[in-house]
């Protein structure tokens, strides 16, 4: 397969065009049979119910290309299992999950020129999405829905690659206790808009997000789960109904365990126990691991031992046996490895 002309290894997290998409329609209470499209664009009503009210929900994955040249994406049927999390919450139907992992399949293939090539550091982001098309402008949430996937090649979420990144607490909250933080709905991103422009006008990377109801708990970041690691190397995650169930974080838990040997505990996180951890690193399908060197605390400076230079030893190990095992380095967990090609 010929691949396109891109500079593979200087991409960013941006969005390029790519040749095909997937669509299905959702109307009179069935999805149709979906298939790949040319067309980028979408025309909708002015009054669609994903317009006024925000009815959308979407997923992130990456499709690899592996060490011995196969394009693979990594455990798609969580995303699929997660999306229809997401439906249910925002009154949107299911789309099932094998016509979910058949949808990634057909897009990855019908772009298989945009996978980037083994060890130029960037990957095929697939963004699946659905939102509701009919009008509806009383309160309700709409009859029509339209899911998509779309591809584009994508580097490094954060500037500078591997490099520890500077973060800062939030004073706006992101996720109510009995919200929609648990899922990936649009919404929740929308309402994040404001605090990342703020964060980055200030000269910081990301939020670091406390909980809404006593703002004494860890919660994630805008795009990203946190994992830390204590002085006797223990992997600690936060826990939360208001979080995103991160596939990346929950992966790595495992990583950790079975492949590392290491002790994990998901659990309460509280603010003040941070400045005692020895490595703080955010997880996700876009930012993988990155590393937090400094956390901005309202001026008060969190510096973990492991500096502003490189990853902490266990966050680089962390890193590594999961990159490893996406890229077909180390091998993977029964069902975790999707094989397109
Ligand atoms: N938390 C939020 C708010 C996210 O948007 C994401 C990205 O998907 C994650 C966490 C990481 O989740 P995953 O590892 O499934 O990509
Ligand atoms: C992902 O990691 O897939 C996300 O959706 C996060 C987003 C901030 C890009």
């Amino acid at each position: 397969m010929d691949k396109k002309n891109i500079d593979w290894s200087n991409l960013g997290f941006g969005y390029i065009k790519t040749d095909k998409r997937y669509v299905s329609n959702y109307a009179d209470g069935a999805w149709d049979n979906g298939e790949m499209i040319d067309d980028d664009m979408i025309t909708l009503s002015e009054c669609a119910c994903v317009l006024q009210y925000s009815q959308s929900i979407f997923e992130g994955l990456k499709a690899y290309t592996t060490e011995n040249g196969h394009t693979v994406v990594f455990r798609p049927d969580l995303n699929a299992e997660r999306l229809a999390n997401s439906a249910k919450r925002m009154e949107m139907p299911v789309f099932p999950v094998d016509r979910f992992i058949d949808a990634v399949e057909k897009t990855v293939r019908a772009n298989e020129a945009y996978v980037p090539p083994y060890g130029t550091g960037a990957t095929l982001y697939l963004r699946p999405y659905m939102f509701g098309i009919n009008p509806v402008i009383g309160v309700k949430p709409a009859d029509n829905f339209q899911f998509r996937i779309f591809a584009t090649p994508v580097g490094p979420y954060f500037k500078g690659g591997a490099k520890p990144i500077t973060i800062k607490v939030s004073d706006f909250d992101r996720a109510a206790p009995n919200g929609t933080g648990h899922i990936k709905a649009g919404l929740n991103y929308a309402m994040s808009l404001h605090a990342i422009v703020t964060a980055h006008q200030e000269g910081f990377d990301e939020n670091m997000y406390l909980d809404a109801a006593t703002r004494t708990k860890v919660e994630e970041t805008g795009g990203a789960n946190f994992i830390f690691v204590t002085k006797d190397n223990k992997v600690v995650t936060p826990k939360s109904s208001s979080i995103l169930p991160s596939i990346t974080r929950r992966s790595i838990m495992t990583v950790a365990k079975d492949y590392l040997g290491l002790e994990t505990e998901e659990r309460e996180v509280y603010f003040d126990e941070i400045k005692d951890f020895a490595e703080c690193g955010l997880c996700g399908t876009a930012a993988v691991i990155s590393p937090v060197g400094k956390i901005n605390d309202h001026g008060k400076e969190i510096c973990f031992p492991s500096g502003m230079e490189k990853m902490g030893p266990i966050t680089q190990k962390l890193y590594d046996t999961l990159t490893g095992i996406q890229m077909g380095r180390i091998e993977a967990p029964k069902g975790w490895i999707k094989v397109i090609d």
